[in-house]
C-alpha cells in the first residue's frame, strides 16, 4: 500500500504522508493541507482526528481491546495492581522489585499535605463537590512547591509524578471527611495505596476502619481499570494544558475539571441516580428504555455507549464480575444491581441499542461496587480522578518528552457575521 494520501480539490490534487502505527492504524498526516490547498479539516467532536502519536494505550474499539503499554487490561487486572500499573503507565515497563519499592517509597514519602492546606479546605463551604475541590486543591499542592513548577528534569518529574499520585488520595479523603464535619485522618505509611485511602476515609480517631481484603482489591481494581484510556476528554485537556508548556499540577488540575461533566467521569454518578429514579418510580426499567430512546425526551441510558468502543468495553466485563464478588462477601443485596442487570439484558436484545452498538461502560456497574463499600455518590468521580491519575501523567511526560511539541491549537470554520460596522449605542 502507498505511503502517500492522494486528495484531490478541483483541478489541485496534493500528496499528504500516511502514518502507520504499531497495531496497524492508518492516519492521513493533515499538518501541511492548509499550507498547500487553503483547506483545513473540520471534525466536530474530535470523533476522525488523531491529535498526537501516543505509545501509552492502545484500543480497539471494534474489536473490545484496551491495553496499557502492550498488556491487556484482563491480564493486568487479575495479576497486578494499581500502584504496578501506574508504574507501568508512567514509565513504559513493568517494574522490577527495586523499582516497585522505590516508587511506593516516593509516595509514601509524598503523602502528607502541606499543613496550610488544611486552611484551604477549611474556605470551601460544606456542600461544595468534592471535584471542584479536588481540582482547587491539586492545583494548590504545586503552590507549595514552587520549584518543582520551574523544572522539567528527570529526578523532579518523579517527585512531582509521586506527588500528585500520592496526595490527590489525601485531598479526596479530606474533602470527603470535611463535607461530613468530621476530623481529618493522616496517611499511615504502614498500609499500602487504597487501603490508606480507605483508611483516610472511614478511620474514626477512636476506631480504625475493619479492611475487608475483597473490598480494598474491588476499590483497587476500579482504580486499575480507569488508570489510561488513551485521548479521551480529560486527558486530550491534560494534553491541551501542557502544550502550552503549563505545570503538571495546572495540567491535571484541568483534568479533573473536564473528566467531572456527566457524558465523562460524571457518568458513575449519574448511573446511579438513573438506577435510584428507576427503582423509586417502580418502574422495572422498561419506562426508562423507552425514554433514552426517546430523543425528546432528554434522557440517556447512562453508563451506556462509547465513543470509541463499539462494541463491548472490556473494564465493563470486569468490573461486572467484581461487583458480583463484592456484593456476595459483604452479604448486601441490592435492588440497584438488580435493576442494572434487568437494563443491560433488554437492551441486548433492542434494535435500537444493537444498531448503535450501545453496550454497558466502566461506570455502569463501578457505582453500584462503590456504593457497596460505603462511597457517597458525590464521590465517584473523584475515584476516577484518583484512578485516572497515571494516565494523566504518562501523557502529560509524553508531551514534554517530545522535541518538537507545537502548543495545541486547533483552527476552526468562522460561520459569523461577515464584517460589519460599529453602530454608535444611541443609533440601535
Ligand atoms: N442512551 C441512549 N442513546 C444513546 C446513548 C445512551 N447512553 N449513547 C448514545 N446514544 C445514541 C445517540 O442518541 C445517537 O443516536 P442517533 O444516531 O439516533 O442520533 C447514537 O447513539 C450515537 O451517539 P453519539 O452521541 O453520537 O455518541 P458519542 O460518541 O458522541 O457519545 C457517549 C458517546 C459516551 C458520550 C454517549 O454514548 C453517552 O452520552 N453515554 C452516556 C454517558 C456515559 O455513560 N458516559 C461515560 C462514557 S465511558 C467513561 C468515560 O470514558 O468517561
Amino acid at each position: 500500500m502507498s505511503n502517500v494520501a492522494e486528495i484531490k480539490l478541483g483541478e489541485k490534487s496534493v500528496s499528504l504522508p500516511i502514518v502507520v502505527g504499531t497495531e496497524g492504524e492508518h492516519a492521513i498526516d493533515i499538518a501541511k493541507l492548509r499550507s498547500q490547498t487553503g483547506y483545513i479539516t473540520l471534525d466536530d467532536g474530535y470523533g476522525n482526528t488523531g491529535s498526537c502519536e501516543s505509545a501509552i494505550t492502545f484500543i480497539d474499539g471494534e474489536k473490545g481491546i484496551l491495553r496499557y503499554r502492550g498488556i491487556p487490561i484482563e491480564e493486568l487486572a487479575q495479576k497486578s495492581t494499581f500502584i504496578e500499573t501506574a508504574y507501568l503507565i508512567i514509565y513504559g515497563n513493568l517494574p522490577n522489585h527495586q523499582q516497585l519499592r522505590q516508587f511506593s517509597d516516593l509516595l509514601t514519602r509524598h503523602e502528607l499535605l502541606h499543613e496550610d492546606m488544611k486552611f484551604h479546605f477549611q474556605g470551601f463551604p460544606a456542600k461544595a463537590h468534592p471535584m471542584a475541590i479536588l481540582s482547587s486543591m491539586i492545583n494548590a499542592c504545586g503552590c507549595f512547591s514552587p520549584t518543582l513548577l520551574e523544572t522539567e528534569s528527570i529526578p523532579d518529574f518523579d517527585i512531582q509524578a509521586a506527588r500528585l499520585i500520592s496526595q490527590v488520595r489525601t485531598i479526596a479523603s479530606f474533602s470527603y471527611r470535611k463535607s461530613r464535619g468530621l476530623p481529618m485522618n493522616y496517611p499511615k505509611p504502614t498500609y499500602k495505596y487504597t487501603a490508606n485511602l480507605l483508611h483516610m476515609m472511614f478511620s474514626s480517631p477512636y476506631e480504625e476502619v475493619e479492611l475487608n481484603p475483597e473490598v480494598v482489591k474491588a476499590l483497587d481494581l476500579i482504580f486499575l481499570l480507569h488508570a489510561d484510556h488513551e485521548q479521551n476528554c480529560s486527558t486530550s485537556t491534560v494534553r491541551m494544558v501542557a502544550s502550552s508548556r503549563a505545570n503538571l499540577f495546572a495540567s491535571c488540575s484541568a483534568g479533573v475539571c473536564a473528566l467531572w461533566g456527566p457524558l465523562h467521569g460524571g457518568a458513575n454518578q449519574a448511573v446511579l441516580e438513573m438506577l435510584g429514579e428507576i427503582h423509586q418510580s417502580g418502574d422495572d426499567g422498561t419506562r426508562f428504555i423507552a425514554a433514552a430512546k426517546d430523543k425528546s425526551s432528554g434522557k440517556r441510558l447512562m453508563g451506556f455507549g462509547h465513543r470509541v468502543y463499539k462494541n463491548h468495553d472490556p473494564r465493563a466485563k470486569i468490573i461486572k464480575a467484581q461487583c458480583d464478588r463484592v456484593l456476595d462477601t459483604l452479604h448486601i443485596n441490592d435492588p440497584l444491581l438488580d435493576i442494572a442487570k434487568r437494563l443491560e439484558e433488554a437492551t441486548l436484545n433492542d434494535s435500537y441499542f444493537v444498531e448503535r452498538k450501545l453496550y454497558p461502560n466502566v461506570d455502569f456497574y463501578s457505582g453500584i461496587i462503590m456504593r457497596a463499600l460505603g462511597i457517597p455518590l458525590e464521590m465517584f468521580t473523584v475515584m476516577f480522578a484518583i484512578g485516572r491519575m497515571p494516565g494523566w501523567i504518562a501523557n502529560y511526560k509524553e508531551i514534554m518528552e517530545e522535541k518538537e511539541t507545537r502548543i495545541y491549537r486547533p483552527r476552526q470554520i468562522y460561520t459569523g457575521s461577515t464584517v460589519r460596522g460599529y453602530i454608535p449605542i444611541e443609533e440601535r
